[in-house]
């Protein structure tokens, strides 16, 4: 039988139905690489200050960097009844180095060891959905620049309201992708901080050399409280936040690219090779691929809020319940960087139906606001400006005619203040590069807002 590390005051053996109950390994197997980084630098402290002698110490280092080799060949035999990475890192160790084994956990407890792991593990997460966000970022940059002269209509309740540049269109996503890139970047600041030193709840009684390890590790700071440093998983809840913000922006796109794809819309083909067909219906091409990333933003929202509920009701500090933690962060983690990278590749595949999208911006009354805003620079209110224009809507669609399908003449029984140039006026261009204020759609406020967005690019 396994050899426990704790079982010193234990006369029984655990139960096996406890040993399946408690075991963590098949989850918590993946830390292995920062399990082993965290005890190499915890270690060499030790030898530092002259806790263990550094002799013992590189042995033990040795025989980390020899256990990290067998895991990464495959050659390491994963045993449920030892519980959990650190436990199979240890005791293979031990087998490996002998004696002096035993002692790198000197001034260390699993406790601050799984949140020190957790911590690594997240900062390197955080890293890669960064990287993974920006080249989102760039592939609709390059494709909002692709299509920069493209008009679609402009939407509020589903309705059609004006026209803008499809450009305009996917850099609003681009801006929402940019404040998550951010989330990441303020996340990571708190999650780099490093608790090794808190041991089991209290700090330990031996003469570590706290700020020694966090160099070692790359951390700028460590933990003021060791209560709070086991028992925080702030960090955690955190990430799930901000992947959940993510996450929803990836289904809003999603969903516009389902409705996009459609024949009611037809805006847009999806690659074939990122669409799946049906088992019955020869005809059928499905964007599968943008249904399950809206799909999947369900799963990690759950995640969120299992870890919240995980944590309301624990008293301080380290339980096991925070064990807990970690299938929801892989989990989240998994399917954030799935759908990022479908996303990112699937993007420059996408064909624009242009006449589609253009057809749609010229009928359904799009221009109206800008005959309004004719009429308040030919001096009349607004509000009245308003009136009229509505008034003049009701009276081309009785004939099924846009505003500028009607004659000069019977635009101004609705306002003698229209003139022949309203027509010009009118077109649908026009419209949309009148907007050039910071942030419209007009062509160059598009352009600036492109530039910006590339300068912010890592
Ligand atoms: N597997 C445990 C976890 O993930 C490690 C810490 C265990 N600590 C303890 N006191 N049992 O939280």
């Amino acid at each position: 039988m396994a050899d426990k590390l704790w079982d010193g005051r234990f006369s029984e053996a655990t139960a096996a139905v406890v040993e399946r109950f408690t075991a963590s390994i098949d989850i918590d197997r993946r830390l292995y690489r920062y399990d082993i980084e965290g005890s190499i630098a915890h270690s060499r402290m030790l030898a530092r200050t002259g806790i263990i002698p550094a002799a013992e110490a590189e042995a033990i280092v040795q025989g980390l960097e020899q256990v990290r080799g067998e895991i990464e060949a495959g050659r390491f035999a994963f045993d449920p009844r030892l519980e959990d990475i650190h436990m199979h890192i240890e005791s293979r160790l031990t087998e490996i180095v002998g004696p002096a084994a035993r002692k790198v956990h000197t001034a260390r407890s699993r406790n601050d060891q799984v949140a020190l792991d957790l911590r690594l593990y997240l900062r390197d997460a955080l890293d890669a959905a960064g990287g993974q966000l920006a080249a989102l970022e760039r592939a609709l940059i390059g494709f909002a620049r692709t299509h920069i002269d493209v008009i679609l209509p402009g939407y509020t309740h589903l309705q059609r309201a004006q026209p803008v540049l499809l450009a305009h269109h996917l850099m609003a996503y681009v801006e929402m992708f940019a404040r998550d890139r951010e989330r990441c970047a303020e996340c990571r600041r708190r999650t780099n901080v490093m608790p090794l030193g808190s041991a089991a709840l209290a700090g330990t009684t031996f003469p570590i050399d706290r700020a020694y390890t966090a160099e070692l590790l790359g951390f700028p700071a460590v933990s003021a409280n060791s209560l709070d440093a086991v028992s925080d998983r702030d960090f955690v809840i955190e990430f799930l936040a901000a992947a959940s913000l993510c996450m929803m922006h990836l289904s809003r796109m999603a969903e516009e690219l389902v409705l996009w794809s459609s024949a009611e819309f037809g805006f847009i083909e999806l690659p074939d090779s990122f669409a799946t067909g049906s088992s019955i219906m020869p005809q059928k091409k499905n964007p599968d691929v943008p249904e399950l990333i809206r799909g999947k933003t369900g799963r990690v929202y759950g995640h969120l809020m299992a870890q919240l509920t995980l944590m309301k009701g624990l008293p301080l500090s380290y339980n096991r319940d925070l064990q807990e933690d970690k299938a929801a962060l892989f989990d989240a983690v998994d399917t954030l960087s799935a759908c990022l990278e479908v996303l990112t590749q699937m993007v420059p595949g996408i064909a624009v139906r242009r006449e589609r999208m253009e057809a749609a911006a010229s009928r359904g009354y799009l221009n109206a606001t800008d005959l309004a805003d004719y009429l308040v620079r030919a001096g009349v209110t607004f509000r009245e400006a308003h009136h009229a224009v509505g008034r003049a809507v009701r009276f081309a669609a009785a004939s099924g005619r846009e505003l500028d399908e009607l004659t000069l003449e019977e635009l101004q029984a609705h306002s003698a203040l229209i003139r022949e140039d309203v027509f010009a006026h009118l077109r649908t261009r026009e419209i949309v590069d009148r907007r050039s204020c910071p942030g419209g759609t007009g062509r160059s406020a598009v352009l600036a807002a492109i530039a910006a967005a590339e300068k912010r690019l890592p």
